[in-house]
């Protein structure tokens, strides 16, 4: 059988050990079937549903999205991605206990949903909520040798406001050791102070087997370099089998997103001088002070929080994790300024904390979507009573060893927030999570500002956490004991990445929402399914990026922001929740491909400290591809610069256009370069920038594309070297140009892609929200120009090629990647 086996013991070690610790991933030999007649292979991480195809049968609703303020229902498609997750999904495969082993574990880090899990055909264990992670101890059903794992999920209609993904979509672990054994949960390490050059670290670890005589628990603090900074040992093991150790570290390396230094912890368990057990643990050394005088701190640094919300999906792979994806997504977020993410609105995966530690990320570390009364019928609401403590006891003991972790989140937008019985839950749910971890501080998303300060609620949150509604901020800090607040989501800004409308107007999109007062009934008759790129679209209960800097910058006791989002996600199509076909979100920074939207570059101008942002938009190549509907020459088009510079100075076709100053009296003036009277002649714009001392700064230029003639590739690896493990995906960007290079930014022909040698095809994705064309198979239309294509390497080393024909112009174009 093919394994990736993790063997976690130093080899010193193996010598000693009589049945040392095994961590196998059970990735490969998974047999998968949806009615338990036909079955077919499978890898895990697994998403059953994305392949499609994509139809509004799926996940066809008729009901009012009370969130967004509506009071009578409506026929809503593509709300959870329009995709076949609903139902029910088999898995199974053999797993192999070896000789000699006498405690098992099976650990999965999330599986969608309500998985119970069966040994040799006895149920083993289940869990509720597909978004935690469980684990099932199997030691008292196992076997020496081969046995059968099941597992069966389940996934009701309308249990979702967006799309969860279907199936083992992360990582499932086997554990085995011998009698004695570590509990890895039992591991917590916290720097408790930094004062001068010593870090105080208090650690606890502990067994998961039963106490004995002669046990010792020792624990050697690593730095990155493998060096001893500390080491311990405690044979008085507590009642519950832990021991309390405190470190001090001299002169140490603060974690933090711009140093993500980390610390090792090789925690070993002995008894009788046998060496039983050994695990290591990551940590980082650093603190967290939220307060009145110095908002939010991290290590004793004052900084605003430039953060976005990201929801669980990776796009076309779905909900099915990967690493180079996540890393992805993680790195082009870095790259635009961002420093921490909100795990909108469940449990991240344990893939996605070891890369936001080790890659610089802070996190908001949420949980649920909805607690007693439901959002959506069938929702987490069915299940709280019974299983939020559970929920919220595993997110802690799996994270709370995070660096990258900085405060738990009990909830979004949670309907009991404006009642008696809201207070009581929030104070029970915030308690839960400060007894599981005294470091963190405790939010949740509150959308009814004085409901929610009326009842209590975001008086009593360690950090009240505020959805949009920036106009109420004066309002609600005069009444918070905390003396801050946090905007937990902003923006929900919309845009299609390459699609530009006219006039170029800020639009609130009320006239898609029945309840507001601008609504228009025949608005969607009207519509094409897309939001214009001028960003300066927004949903009727939320604002422009602008907005909300207005707040960050001028308050004090605004700490910081989540964008609603960091990237497209599937489902929740609005402003088109009533429009087909519309699948996929329209309020990411990056579209669903990962590709960066226009706004991408207003959030880097503002946030990226370390390189200067000139971005120019639209494009000026209108009437070049066949897809034009109307030529602009002549027209009025405007052309917007986003600079972290003060002034610029826009020339079209070497005509000045004026030069501008940023003007913080102007709502839309205080952030970006606007000229709003330019017409349209093809040709070139360019714009020279200024800094505040009024020295030219540097320039930009976007041309009109001529004739349509190359396919240009630029390819994504996580790492330099794309590595021979079956696991390993690129990211190649696949663009129209014409011959000097210039995207044919409205082109939309139909691709198609071979890949031949050392991998293989895995997904495609060109952004647009009402694609139908399945994300698995070989062929997609260009969305303005451009799409993304992902491979994913083989076992063994080679190079691979991937192909891509665009017959309607007789265009084909090949790019390799070694594999190694
Ligand atoms: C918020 C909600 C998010 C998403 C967003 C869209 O109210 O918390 O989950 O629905 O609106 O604007």
């Amino acid at each position: 059988m093919k394994e990736n086996l993790l063997t976690l013991f130093l080899t010193a070690s193996l010598s000693v050990l009589a049945q040392p610790r095994q961590e196998t991933i059970l990735t490969d030999d998974w047999r998968f079937s949806r009615d338990q007649q036909t079955w077919q292979t499978v890898r895990v991480p697994h998403d059953w549903a994305i392949a499609g195809p994509f139809d509004k049968k799926w996940d066809l609703q008729n009901v009012a999205i009370e969130q967004n303020g509506e009071t009578e229902a409506t026929e809503k498609s593509g709300r959870s991605g329009a995709l076949p997750w609903i139902g029910e999904g088999y898995y199974k495969r053999t797993i192999t206990i070896p000789e000699g082993c006498t405690h098992a574990e099976l650990l999965f880090d999330g599986a969608m949903a309500e998985p119970k899990v069966y040994l040799n055909g006895e149920l083993a264990g289940e869990w509720a909520y597909g978004y935690n992670t469980f684990r099932v101890d199997i030691s008292g059903m196992m076997k020496t040798g081969d046995n059968l794992l099941e597992v069966h999920l389940k996934n009701l209609d309308e249990s979702s406001r967006w799309y969860p993904g279907a199936g083992i979509y992360r990582p499932v672990k086997l554990i085995t050791t011998g009698d004695d054994y570590l509990n890895p949960w039992s591991t917590y390490i916290r720097t408790t102070s930094i004062d001068g050059n010593i870090a105080t670290i208090d650690m606890m670890a502990g067994i998961g087997s039963d106490l004995g005589d002669g046990q010792d628990i020792e624990v050697e603090l690593h730095d990155a370099d493998g060096r001893i900074v500390g080491r311990q040992h405690d044979s008085e093991l507590s009642d519950g089998g832990a021991v309390f150790l405190t470190f001090n570290v001299e002169n140490p390396h603060l974690w933090s997103p711009e140093t993500p230094y980390l610390y090792n912890a090789v925690i070993k368990y002995t008894k009788n001088g046998q060496l039983k057990d050994q695990i290591s643990q990551k940590f980082g050394i650093r603190t967290i002070k939220i307060s009145k005088e110095g908002g939010f701190q991290l290590n004793g640094v004052t900084r605003k929080i430039k953060g976005v919300c990201l929801h669980h999906d990776l796009g076309p792979l779905g909900a099915a994790i990967n690493k180079s994806a996540l890393i992805r997504q993680i790195k082009m977020m870095k790259e635009m300024g961002c420093d921490a993410i909100r795990t909108s609105h469940n449990m991240p995966s344990q893939m996605q904390m070891d890369i936001c530690d080790s890659l610089g990320m802070m996190v908001m570390a949420e949980s649920f979507d909805m607690w007693k009364y439901p959002k959506c019928k069938n929702g987490y609401a069915r299940l709280f009573d019974d299983w939020w403590y559970l929920d919220i006891q595993n997110l802690i003991l799996a994270n709370r060893n995070h660096p990258s972790i900085i405060m738990w989140s009990i909830g979004n937008e949670i309907p009991e927030q404006g009642s008696a019985e809201g207070k009581a839950l929030s104070e029970q749910l915030q308690q839960a999570c400060h007894l599981l971890d005294s470091t963190r501080y405790v939010t949740q998303g509150l959308d009814h500002a004085e409901a929610s300060i009326e009842s209590g609620v975001a008086k009593l949150m360690d950090v009240p956490g505020f959805n949009y509604r920036v106009h109420k901020y004066d309002n609600n800090i005069k009444q918070l004991p905390q003396g801050f607040l946090l905007g937990s989501e902003t923006a929900s800004t919309v845009s299609s990445r390459g699609i530009y409308k006219f006039p170029v107007v800020p639009d609130d999109n009320s006239r898609f929402a029945s309840w507001a007062p601008g609504y228009d009934p025949h608005a969607l008759e009207k519509a094409d399914g897309q939001c214009s790129s001028y960003d300066l679209e927004y949903s009727p209960w939320s604002n422009l990026p602008d907005d909300d800097w207005v707040w960050q910058d001028d308050k004090d006791w605004v700490i910081g922001e989540f964008v609603w989002t960091g990237y497209d996600y599937l489902g929740e199509p609005s402003p088109y929740d009533e429009y087909w076909p519309s699948r996929s979100s329209y309020f990411g920074i990056c579209d669903l491909a990962g590709l960066p939207k226009d706004r991408y570059y207003l959030y880097r101008s503002r946030w990226n400290k370390d390189a200067h942002t000139i971005h120019l938009l639209p494009h000026w190549s209108w009437g070049v591809s066949k897809k034009d509907e109307g030529n602009r020459i002549g027209k009025i088009t405007p052309v917007f610069c986003y600079t972290d510079y003060p002034t610029g100075e826009l020339f079209v076709n070497g005509k000045s256009q004026g030069r501008i100053t940023k003007n913080p009296a102007e709502r839309l003036d205080r952030y970006r370069l606007r000229w709003n009277d330019v017409k349209y002649e093809p040709g070139e714009i360019k714009v020279v920038v200024y800094d505040a001392q009024g020295n030219k700064a540097g320039e930009q230029t976007v041309k009109t594309a001529g004739k349509p003639a190359a396919l240009k590739f630029d390819t994504w690896t996580a790492n330099e070297t794309f590595k021979a493990d079956g696991d390993d995906l690129a990211f190649i960007t696949v663009s129209l140009t014409d011959a000097d290079g210039t995207l044919i930014p409205q082109a939309d022909d139909q691709l198609t892609f071979e890949v031949t040698g050392a991998g293989s095809f895995e997904a495609v994705c060109n952004g647009d929200a009402t694609s139908l064309e399945s994300f698995k198979a070989p062929t997609m239309k260009l969305f303005n120009g451009q799409l993304v294509v992902v491979v994913r390497s083989a076992k063994t080393p080679g190079t691979l090629t991937l192909k891509v024909t665009d017959e309607t112009r007789n265009l084909s174009a090949t790019t390799t990647i070694k594999v190694i």
